[in-house]
């Protein structure tokens, strides 16, 4: 059974998840930016990670699966986001990323948790963070228990 994951995110959380989960697999397992255009893997199961900001993903998620959804009805799909938040919000933001018809279909969604590593982050965005949820420094919020959760239903 072969496994692609994209991935949607900024600093690194979300692809850093993607890169663990593909290395604990069996078999090459690429791993792939969402950018405008790019095409929907060839694989039998479809990982697509995303990172929130502002309650959601990014438009380019969106687009992605909008203009791929022949192909990711005919494919396994799992679905996972990354953010702080975790419980009933955390499951809203995933609501909030994903279009209903994907989530129905999908056989797995999981809450990886998120981290902020502070020098990484862009001028506005320091501001943002400081203004909107009172950080000031690193967070570290990754939950293994949710990424061993995704890499055993991929076994
Ligand atoms: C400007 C900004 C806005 C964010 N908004 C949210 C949010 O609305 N909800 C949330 O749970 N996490 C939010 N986060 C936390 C990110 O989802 C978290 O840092 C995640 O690990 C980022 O993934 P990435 O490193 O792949 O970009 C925000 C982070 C930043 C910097």
């Amino acid at each position: 059974m072969s496994i692609a994951i994209l991935y949607s995110g900024r600093y690194g959380t979300t692809k850093g998840v993607a890169d663990r989960v593909a290395g604990a697999v069996d078999g090459d397992v690429p791993v792939t930016q969402i950018r405008r255009g790019i095409e929907c893997p060839d694989a039998d199961t479809i990982v697509i990670g995303a990172a929130i900001y502002g309650g959601k993903a990014s438009g380019a998620v969106t687009g992605f699966v909008e203009s791929h959804r022949d192909a990711l009805m005919g494919r396994r799909v799992l679905l996972y986001v990354a953010c702080l938040y975790d419980g009933e919000r955390a499951e809203q933001q995933l609501a909030d990323s994903f279009p209903p018809w994907l989530i129905a279909h999908s056989s797995g969604r999981y809450y990886v948790g998120g981290q902020v590593v502070w020098s990484r982050l862009s001028f506005f965005h320091k501001l943002l963070m400081k203004r909107v949820a009172g950080i000031e420094g690193n967070v570290e919020r990754l939950r293994s228990t949710e990424i061993d959760r995704m890499i055993a239903d991929l076994r």
